[in-house]
């Protein structure tokens, strides 16, 4: 089965919405391979975040997932990421349907609940980065 990596980020974890998140991704058919609550370090933020140095938003982004735990999990299953996209929502929660994660419980492109990694090649290296122990 394809593996993911997931970020319950640290917005849905202040706001206790962390079962809530799993479950989903539970009730799709997918499993919890791993599991772990982290108090981010800014580099692990900033090499998972990488691709998205040059952007503007940048500061802001490390600043916003380095401001409390988060939930770091892999997950695998059938096409476990394109599933696992799917139930995310699309980036900007205003765009996301309703029904997804972000559609459901965001409002802020900078505060959009959880991660999921794109592509094999990014699950392979976020799943090196958050749990380097595996
Ligand atoms: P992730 O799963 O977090 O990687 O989101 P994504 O794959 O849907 O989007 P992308 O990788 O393109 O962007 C990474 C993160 O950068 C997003 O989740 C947003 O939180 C943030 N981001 C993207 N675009 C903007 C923007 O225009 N403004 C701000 N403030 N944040 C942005
Ligand atoms: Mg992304």
């Amino acid at each position: 089965a394809e593996k993911t990596l997931i970020l319950v980020k640290p917005d849905a974890f202040a706001r206790n919405l962390t079962g809530e998140i799993l479950a989903r991704f539970e009730r799709k058919g997918l499993t919890i391979e791993a599991l772990k609550l982290v108090h981010t370090p800014r580099e692990t933020a900033e090499t998972h975040y990488a691709e998205h140095a040059e952007r503007p938003f940048f500061g802001e982004l490390v600043d916003f997932i380095t401001s409390g735990p988060l939930v770091a999990a892999i997950l695998s299953g059938n096409d476990a990421i394109k599933a696992s996209r799917q139930l995310i929502g699309a980036t900007n929660p205003l765009e996301a349907a309703t029904g997804s994660i972000r559609g459901d419980f965001a409002t802020l492109v900078g505060e959009n609940m959880v991660h999921g990694s794109d592509s094999p090649e990014s699950a392979e290296r976020e799943i090196g980065i958050w749990f380097p122990e595996l």
